[in-house]
């Protein structure tokens, strides 16, 4: 079995061919998959989602590049939202100074409002994390963020900082990067990471694993990256599927 623990099923490029990539999914033992919300619009298809097909659970949230979009009534909206019983974390919500979508302060404000509403909810946090490892950490450390748990997202092959956040509760999940020939740094982190803190992810439609750079991602594609983990860890496929859907059912508290 796989979880695939980050998806936007929601994105225009996967919601208009679902019914062939759930089926797909369930081909490549994808038992779970996690669809993740970058906005209050994309937060409501996510759980509606979560209500119409057993194997999704929701996430819901605002991204850094939308942290504009995260007023006092939004706030609260997501609150109401999370209510709904299977929205298993909140975000993605985090820092990114690579693109700067969202002034910083702005990024900064919206990431530690969710950081509040996650704990007000008792509920692990998504973080997304790009070019901004040293204020990431410092607000996670100042906020207590992982005082329910959560996930780096797309480990980056920051090994010190990944070590950092485990320290902090984190989980750290691993996408399509990793099967990247020249990804050195991740296969590093990968073979270093103590396994009972690893989660696989696709992230679909973006960030396609090898030997499927530059075609549309999907959850089936989770495997690959699995894959490529049992092969760094000198693991079986089957091992490393049980263990890290093991960690996504502890992190997001998915009983079945
Ligand atoms: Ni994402």
């Amino acid at each position: 079995m796989l979880i695939d623990s980050h998806v936007h099923l929601q994105d225009k490029k996967l919601i208009s061919d679902l019914p062939n990539i759930l089926a797909n999914a369930k081909a490549a033992e994808v038992d779970y998959m996690v669809c993740i919300g970058y906005d209050y619009a994309s937060s409501c298809q996510a759980v509606n989602l979560a209500r119409k097909y057993d194997q999704v659970y929701a996430v819901i949230g605002v991204h850094p590049h939308d942290a504009s979009t995260l007023d006092e009534k939004t706030l609260s909206e997501l609150y109401t939202l999370a209510k709904e019983t299977k929205v298993v974390a909140i975000g993605e919500t985090g820092l990114d100074y690579y693109r700067n979508l969202s002034p910083q302060d702005q990024q900064k404000k919206a990431f530690i409002d969710q950081i509040h509403l996650a704990k007000e909810l008792y509920k692990p946090i998504v973080i997304h994390d790009r070019d901004a490892h040293q204020d990431v950490l410092d607000i996670i450390k100042k906020e207590k963020a992982g005082v329910n748990q959560g996930i780096m997202h797309c480990f980056s092959g920051h090994l010190p900082l990944a070590v950092e956040m485990m320290q902090q509760n984190f989980y750290i999940s691993f996408a399509g990067p990793i099967t990247y020939k020249n990804a050195k740094k991740t296969h590093e982190g990968a073979a270093k990471i103590t396994m009972d803190r690893i989660l696989v992810e696709t992230d679909c439609p973006y960030l396609s694993p090898e030997p499927l750079r530059g075609k549309r991602n999907e959850p089936a594609n989770v495997r690959y990256v699995a894959a490529k983990l049992a092969e760094l860890r000198h693991k079986s496929l089957s091992e490393i599927g049980y263990l890290t859907s093991r960690n996504s059912k502890q992190v997001f508290r998915i009983t079945d």
